[in-house]
Order: C-alpha cells, then structure tokens, then sequence
C-alpha cells in the first residue's frame, strides 16, 4: 500500500508509546505489573477489598504526571491529525495525557483517564490532577467515600466502544504503536481492521503477542519511528 494514499486511519497506542517519557509500561522488565499483581489493583474486586492500595497506587501515577511531558512519538501523531487529509482516530489504552500534551486534539481514552475523579455517589466525573481517597469530597455533591479512579479496570467494558468499532470498520490504515497485544478488546483491533480491508502496520520496541496479525512490523523506538511514518504518509502525492 501507499502510504501516502491511506484515507481514514486510526491509530491504537499503547504504554509503549510513553516510555520514552519516563512512565513505566506494565509488562517489560521493570514494569508496573512486575511488581504488582494487577489483579489486586486494577480490579472492582481489588477496590472493595483493599481501595487504600488502589487509591496510593492510582494517586502516585497521577502525581507521576506532573514529572514528565509528551515525547517525539506523541507529538509526531498529532501532526498526523492536524496535517493528513483524511480522518485520524486516535484511541489510545494510556491513562496518561502525554497525547493531549502532545498536541492531539482529539484522543479516544478507552481505558479511562488518570487525571479524572469518578464519583460513584453523584456518577459525576471531574478533572483532578490532586491524590484523593475515599475520606476526599466530590467536587460536585461534596459527598465522601465515593469517588474512584476513573481507569476501566480488568472486567470493565472499556469506553467508547461502539465509536471504536465504527471507526475500525471505515478505516484504510489501521496503526498499532507500543502495545503488546495482551489485552483486549484491544489487541483484537488489528484483525478487525483487518477484517473490513485495512492495510495494518505495528510500530514495536520488540515483537509482541500479535505481530504477525500486521502486513508490516517496524522494530524499533516509537520516539525515532513514529516521526518517520507520518512523513511517509504525509508525502504529497506527485501531481499529474
Ligand atoms: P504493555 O506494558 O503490555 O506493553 C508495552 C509494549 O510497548 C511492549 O510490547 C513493548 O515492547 C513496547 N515498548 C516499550 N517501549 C517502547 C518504545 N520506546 N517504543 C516502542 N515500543 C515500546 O502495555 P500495553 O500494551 O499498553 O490496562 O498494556 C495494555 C493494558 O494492560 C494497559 O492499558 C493496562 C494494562 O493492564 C489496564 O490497566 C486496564
């Protein structure tokens, strides 16, 4: 395929696409999930049963953000958005905002948002950059106790589903960058994309659990190859 033809694109990132920023992915050496077992924090059950754990887990990643900014990768796909002459649906499973620092405009935060409260009393959802925890009032009712990390934990529906699909189904180039494949729905984007005839390319660190689903896997540093990537597609077609 031409690149430089693609039409409709989305582009699903993963926490890939922030290490460069200094954020820890879940499953590489070093990761979040090495030394936590995600299903004692990032479960509604985890959050009944320990939510202290939960909240100091979630309130030290929001804090996190403060300490660091959107990388080349974030910052060449919102050129992409702002310049490509077609659509550029980002949707992303960070729950960082290193894209909209970045510049995107629009962004698809399927797994919820670090820096958004969730209150489950008044089921208002509000920006915070602060910690909370359940002795913290909710900006909107001042109720206590129930506000929550708005993150779509394991058995969650993800948001935004249905745009998603719609999204997939009409789009020619469909691009994963810094995900490893292992969680879905996810990681089932790329068949269906697929599945509706869009050309597939995985931009990767290494190989991950559906590399070989892609037409084509480009092995390397987001921060390098992403900026590349959007200069192909953005190249002028010759006129005729
Ligand atoms: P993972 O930690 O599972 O995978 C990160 C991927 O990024 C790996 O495939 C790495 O090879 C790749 N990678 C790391 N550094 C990179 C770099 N600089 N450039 C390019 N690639 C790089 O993270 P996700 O796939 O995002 O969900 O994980 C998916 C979901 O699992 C998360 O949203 C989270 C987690 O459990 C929930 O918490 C619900």
């Amino acid at each position: 395929m031409r690149l430089d033809h693609a039409g409709n694109i989305v582009i699903l990132t993963g926490a890939g696409v922030s290490a460069e920023s200094g954020l820890s992915t879940f499953r590489d050496s070093g990761g979040l999930w090495e030394n936590h077992d995600p299903m004692t924090i990032a479960t509604p059950e985890a959050f009944a049963r320990d939510p202290g754990l939960v909240y100091r887990f979630y309130n030290a990643r929001r804090l996190q953000l403060n300490e660091v900014d959107a990388n080349p990768a974030h910052r060449a796909i919102a050129r992409l958005q702002r310049e490509h002459r077609g659509d550029v649906f980002l949707v992303t499973q960070n729950v960082d905002d290193l894209h909209e620092r970045g510049g995107s405009s629009q962004v698809c935060h399927m797994h919820g948002e670090l820096r958004s409260a969730w209150c489950l009393a008044c089921g208002s959802r509000y920006a915070t950059r602060e910690a909370f925890d359940a002795a913290t009032a909710c900006e909107r009712c001042a109720g206590r106790g129930g506000l929550r990390p708005d993150i779509v934990w394991f058995g969650e529906m993800p948001y935004e589903m249905d745009l998603i699909e719609r999204k997939l189904a009409a789009c020619d180039l469909f691009i994963a960058i810094g995900t490893s494949g292992t969680v879905y729905p996810a990681a089932g984007f790329v068949r269906g994309a697929r599945a509706f005839g869009a050309y597939t390319i995985e931009v990767n660190r290494d190989s991950s659990e559906t590399s070989s689903v892609f037409h084509q896997h480009r092995v390397g540093l987001a921060g390098e190859l992403v900026g590349e990537l959007v200069e192909e597609i953005l190249v002028q077609p010759p006129s005729t």
